[in-house]
This record gives C-alpha cells, structure tokens and sequence, in this order.
C-alpha cells in the first residue's frame, strides 16, 4: 500500500526536536523524501539518520532561517539532492520568556521577530519560485499565542499573528499557481521548546492541569494534521488555520 505522501519531497525546518521532528519522521513513514533542515546540526543529522535507519529517505541540511544565504543555500541543495520540491514545513522557532513590554530588550525583540516570521519570509521566498510550475503546499506554523494574549513573550505573539497573516496573503497571491498556504495553530504542546519557557517543571505541570482534560498535546498531535496538510487530501483547503489545542482556546 502508497503512503499518503509518496513521492512527495519535503523541506521541514526545526526538524531537529519536537513537533518538526516528530512531523519528520511521520511524514518519511508516509512515503516522503525529507530534508532535515535546522540550525541544530546534531540533532538534526540524528533526525535524518534515524529516517533512513528506518528504511525512509532523508538528508540534513544546516541552515539558520532568519539568514538569506543560508535559506537560500539550503533550498538549492535540496532541489541538487531531489529534483523538485512539493511541500515546504516552516516550522523552526523560537520562544523567549520575557518581562512586560516596556522591559523587553530591542535584542529578544529582533531574534524572535527573525526567527518565527522572517525565518517564514525567507523560506518561503526561496522555495517558492520550485512550486510555481506544479504548485505545492506550504505549512506555517503559528501558535495560539498568535490568536490571544501572548502572555509570556509579546513579541512571541506579534510573530505568530504575523505568520497567520502571511499564510493568508500568500494563499491568495499563489492560488493560481496551485500553491496552498495554510497554518498550523498549537496549543500547548510537550516540547523542548514549551518546558523551556515555562520556567520550571512545577510551572509546565501546572499548565498541563488546567488545560482541558488535564493533558497537553504531543508532537504527534500537530504532524498529524500536517499530514493532512500536505497530502493531497486537502487539494481544496488553503488559507485556513488550524487550532490543535484540546480545545483550551475556545474554553476560556
Ligand atoms: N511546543 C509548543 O507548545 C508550541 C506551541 C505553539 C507553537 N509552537 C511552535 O512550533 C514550532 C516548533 O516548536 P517546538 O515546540 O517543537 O520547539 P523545539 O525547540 O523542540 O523545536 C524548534 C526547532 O527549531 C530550530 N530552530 C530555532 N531557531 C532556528 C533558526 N534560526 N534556524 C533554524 N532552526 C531553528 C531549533 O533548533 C529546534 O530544532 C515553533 O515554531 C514553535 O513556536 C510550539
């Protein structure tokens, strides 16, 4: 039986930990050629490897995303290594716990607005132009933070409204190439990224209890709806957002 992404070649950023990894390897198992692509080149390369260990294709490939060479390098190494590009994961991010807005450095600032929506800007830009002749889908990867009150990091917040509003102008902009933009939406989700942010474990399990049922999500819970994203099943959706959250957001 074909997996629900055979033949597909996909570029995923961050995939060295958490939901990019875990989005990796799910979607090698579904019959995916997959760069690894993150500024962790050790975890990354484990990615990889692991993909392949498991009889799925995959290559790392180091770049920072908030840097237009290293996207750019990066993009034409993937096309060198697999011929085409069918669906692009941005994903890579960071989270800095901050204090109120007027103690937050210009430094924090620029690193998070860099990284979580310029990081989305530069992929998307160099990878576009390989989708433009047999379209494609791009997933960006938002946060509910983008939807509510960013409580922790308000650039955290600006970033991923703005990734929101990037997937919905680009959806338009390509439509007639074929290319669908859509973006991703989670919640709380158990990550390297999200314990490091809470400030300590007391704090994270504190957060998993009061969210609805008493769990947070796992990295699965987003590859999941990638998926879904970047197969053809979803031919018809684009410029939609998904909230994959348990329901928190709706509940408070
Ligand atoms: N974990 C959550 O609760 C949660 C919730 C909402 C949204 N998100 C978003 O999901 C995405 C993945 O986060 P995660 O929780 O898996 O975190 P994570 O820290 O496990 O993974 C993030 C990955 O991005 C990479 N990365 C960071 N900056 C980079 C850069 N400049 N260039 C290249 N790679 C870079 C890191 O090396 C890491 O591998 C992020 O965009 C994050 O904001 C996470």
């Amino acid at each position: 039986m074909k997996g629900r992404l055979e033949g597909k070649v996909v570029i995923i950023t961050g995939a060295a930990t958490g939901i990019g990894r875990a989005t990796a390897m799910l979607f090698a198992k579904e019959g995916a050629k997959v760069v690894v692509a993150d500024r962790n080149v050790e975890q990354g390369q484990l990615t990889a490897s692991e993909i392949k260990k498991l009889g799925g294709d995959s290559i790392f490939l180091s770049a920072d995303v908030s840097k237009a060479c290293e996207v750019k390098n990066m993009v034409d190494e993937a096309i060198s290594a697999y011929g085409k590009l069918d669906v692009l994961v941005n994903n890579a991010g960071v989270l800095i716990r901050t204090s109120r807005l007027h103690e937050v450095s210009e430094l924090e600032w620029d690193l998070t607005l860099n990284t979580d929506v310029k990081g989305v800007f530069l992929c998307s830009k160099y990878a576009i132009p390989y989708m433009l002749e047999n379209g494609g889908s791009v997933i960006n990867v938002s946060s509910t933070s983008g939807i509510r009150a960013s409580l922790i990091s308000s650039s955290y917040g600006v970033a991923k409204a703005g990734v929101i509003s990037l997937t919905l102008t680009a959806s338009q902009e390509y439509a007639e190439n074929g290319i669908r933009f859509n973006a991703v939406v989670p919640g709380i989700i158990d990550t390297p990224q999200s314990r490091g942010s809470t400030g300590s474990t007391e704090e994270f399990e504190l957060r998993v209890s009061e969210n609805p049922g008493g769990r947070v999500g796992g990295p699965e819970d987003v590859a999941y709806m990638m998926l879904f994203l970047a197969s053809d099943e979803s031919s018809y959706v684009s410029g939609a957002s998904f909230v994959i959250d348990g329901g928190r957001t709706v509940g408070f």
